[in-house]
């Protein structure tokens, strides 16, 4: 497409160069076609050159120094839980649009200050929760929504992951609870919360057991949970990282009346349903465009949000969502009981 085609581009800065903001620069380079990257920055001189080398933007040192210097108008926050705070604000302060990477950040308290700052600006706050723009899903939540499996009875989310560090690395900040805020269901298991919100409406509250084996990681690596959502629709969750190898997985399925979706391709994508007219299964969504893909659907959603003043599919509060889920589940890992998410 001709650059001039798209109209008005937001010029971005990348902050945080590690291993998610790989994934968003590839998404906005295929799917983001409003967005022109205009500065990287990591205080590790190596990450924030290899990106701008990647990129063709020039690299920053500091948030500060990029504020001060930089040629954007928004930012893209990709770093540890416990930093989102400061810089959010640091880019409020300097009129900037801010997306924030998932989780808002690593406690309520500080989650609640950075929305109580978001609100006194005239910028855009957007959560960036790559799930909300799953093709699969949202197919899913249509057909739902038609009556294609009935009454919704039940459904069940999983997700397996393979340990990223090897046992040699030192402990990454997402091993030390007090800068992730959790273990694994604050970390990944958050994009298998985010469908299930989308497929079965709001969770009331929660009842969980957590545990947490893997060395050096200080949160919980297996949690299985049950939610009770405001339909009454109970659920279950399950969310577990171990280095060893991962069997097949049907990560979503949710059964109806009269039939059921279900993601056969597992954290690929791609839906399938059964019912009575398609008995032996109706491929309904594809791997492609998929999951993978959502990186580029959000940070595009993003730029029209900023450019065009679109409402975002999700909003900041809403994104609150799974972390206070997370929360509740580890409320309930200690008190045994009913945890609700919202109260
Ligand atoms: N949506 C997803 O699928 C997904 C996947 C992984 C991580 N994440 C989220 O992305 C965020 C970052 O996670 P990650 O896995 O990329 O972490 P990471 O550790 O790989 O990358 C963080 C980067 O921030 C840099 N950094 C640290 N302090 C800095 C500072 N003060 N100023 C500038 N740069 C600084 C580090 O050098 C590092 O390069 C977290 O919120 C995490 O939950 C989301």
């Amino acid at each position: 497409m001709a650059e001039t085609d798209v109209g008005p581009k937001l010029k971005l800065a990348l902050v945080g160069c590690g291993g998610i903001a790989r994934a968003h620069w590839r998404g906005i380079k295929y799917h983001a076609p409003r967005i022109e990257v205009t500065a990287v920055v990591d205080t590790v001189r190596a990450s924030a050159d290899a990106m701008s080398e990647r990129i063709g933007a020039p690299a920053f040192y500091s948030l500060e120094s990029a504020l001060a210097e930089g040629d954007f108008d928004a930012v893209d926050i990709m770093l540890p839980h416990d930093l989102h705070e400061e810089a959010a604000l640091a880019c409020f302060e300097a009129g900037q649009h801010v997306c924030l990477e998932k989780p808002m950040a690593h406690t309520l308290a500080s989650c609640e200050r950075i929305l109580e700052a978001a609100s006194k600006v005239d910028t855009v706050f957007f959560i960036a929760e790559q799930a909300q723009y799953w093709p699969d899903v949202i197919e899913a939540a249509r057909l739902i929504g038609e009556g294609a499996i009935g009454e919704v009875l039940s459904a069940r989310s999983v997700f397996y992951d393979v340990l990223a560090v090897g046992p040699d690395d030192p402990k990454p900040w997402r091993f030390f609870a007090e800068r992730s805020g959790g273990g694994i269901s604050i970390d990944g298991g958050a994009h298998w919360i985010r469908p299930m919100r989308m497929l079965l409406g709001e969770i009331d509250e929660v009842i969980a057991e957590t545990r947490a084996h893997t060395p050096r990681r200080e949160g919980e690596s297996v949690a299985l949970a049950l939610f009770r959502f405001e339909s009454g629709v109970v659920a279950s969750f399950e969310a577990v990282e171990y280095e060893g190898a991962i069997g097949p997985v049907q990560d979503l399925r949710v059964t109806g009346t009269h039939g059921e979706l279900v993601s056969v391709r597992g954290r690929d994508g791609g839906m399938t349903l059964y019912n009575p007219e398609h008995p032996d299964g109706l491929r309904v969504a594809d791997g492609f465009p998929g999951r993978a893909d959502a990186y580029g659907f959000e940070l595009h959603d993003f730029s029209l949000v900023v450019l065009d003043g679109k409402a975002p599919e999700a909003t900041p509060a809403h994104s609150l969502g799974e972390f206070r889920t997370a929360q509740a589940m580890y409320r309930s890992a200690e008190s045994k009981r009913w945890e609700k998410v919202w109260d």
